[in-house]
């Protein structure tokens, strides 16, 4: 696969994954890629769980489901998120940031512009939308074959310091290779950010992996083989819009935007 094509071809999976297990050598293939990241003076500041084991995988996926529920229901959801939310495709295709909720079940659809409000949020309580979320979240990760919890040491992950900051940025260079290797493999990959809402789910997470002192859990995903047929879950979101040249580079100085040359700039791929 070009490099091009899988940066271009890299997205988040929002869907189920096949059952089948991750191969062993796929996910040493991963770590592999995960090693390769730069780190401030090779510190290699990050640890990974690699998480394949069905009872385990079945208790995360019970936190990530309840976390789903109570972010949603407790509204905090939708007053913490509400500025990334798009209404239309009109509003994505202008902005070209954000998040657009283009998959509801019908009865949904006529409230979604509503659903920040103090009443939306009764409407989405009354419709359930708390619950069916909650159970499409535990659903997809436990029929996700691998789970992967990303940690850094906290000789390196001091809060404050630079070295903090710069672990940081190394895990997030690590977390993009393994990403980009999933394309190559046939696989897909979802964050799991629920639980770190939430404290106390994230330090249940702490004690299930056994995360000793040392270690900072700051990420978990799940990855699988990506079905030939993938089904959408009952309310999907699409991500895919980026910003054109002029929104968000520019030439010597922050007084010049960079011109667009190309009009189909940061359209979605393959479209
Ligand atoms: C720090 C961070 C946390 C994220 N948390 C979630 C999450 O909990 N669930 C999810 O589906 N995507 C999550 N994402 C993925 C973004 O929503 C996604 O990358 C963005 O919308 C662009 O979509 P794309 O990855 O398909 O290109 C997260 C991304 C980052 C960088």
């Amino acid at each position: 696969m070009q490099l091009r094509e899988a940066i271009l071809g890299r997205h988040t999976t929002n869907g189920h994954f096949k059952p089948d297990p991750v191969s062993l050598e796929h996910q040493h293939r991963l770590m592999e890629a995960a090693s390769r990241a730069p780190s401030h003076f090779n510190s290699q500041p990050w640890r990974f769980v690699l998480i394949d084991d069905d009872a385990t995988r079945g208790q995360i996926a019970e936190i990530a489901g309840r976390t789903m529920h109570q972010l949603m229901a407790g509204g905090k959801f939708f007053t913490r998120y509400r500025r990334y939310f798009r209404f239309s495709k009109q509003e994505m295709a202008e902005r070209r940031d954000g998040i657009f909720i283009d998959k509801l079940p019908g009865p949904l659809r006529p409230f979604v512009k509503h659903v920040f409000s103090e009443t939306g949020q009764k409407v989405v309580n009354t419709l359930r939308v708390p619950n069916t979320l909650g159970k499409d979240n535990r659903k997809l990760v436990e029929g996700s074959p691998l789970l992967l919890a990303a940690m850094l040491t906290r000789e390196e992950y001091r809060e404050g310091e630079l070295s903090g900051f710069y672990s940081l940025l190394g895990m997030g260079m690590a977390i993009e290779n393994i990403w980009l290797t999933t394309l190559d493999l046939g696989m897909g990959i979802q964050f799991i950010s629920t639980p770190m809402e939430f404290p106390e789910a994230w330090a249940e997470l702490r004690e299930l992996l056994q995360i000793p002192e040392e270690l900072e859990l700051i990420a978990m995903y799940r990855l699988g083989y990506l079905p030939d047929d993938a089904k959408r879950p009952t309310i999907d979101w699409t991500s895919s819009h980026r910003k054109r040249l002029s929104q968000y580079v520019f030439r010597n100085t922050c007084a010049t935007p960079e011109a667009d040359a190309d009009p189909n700039f940061g359209e979605v791929p393959g479209s």
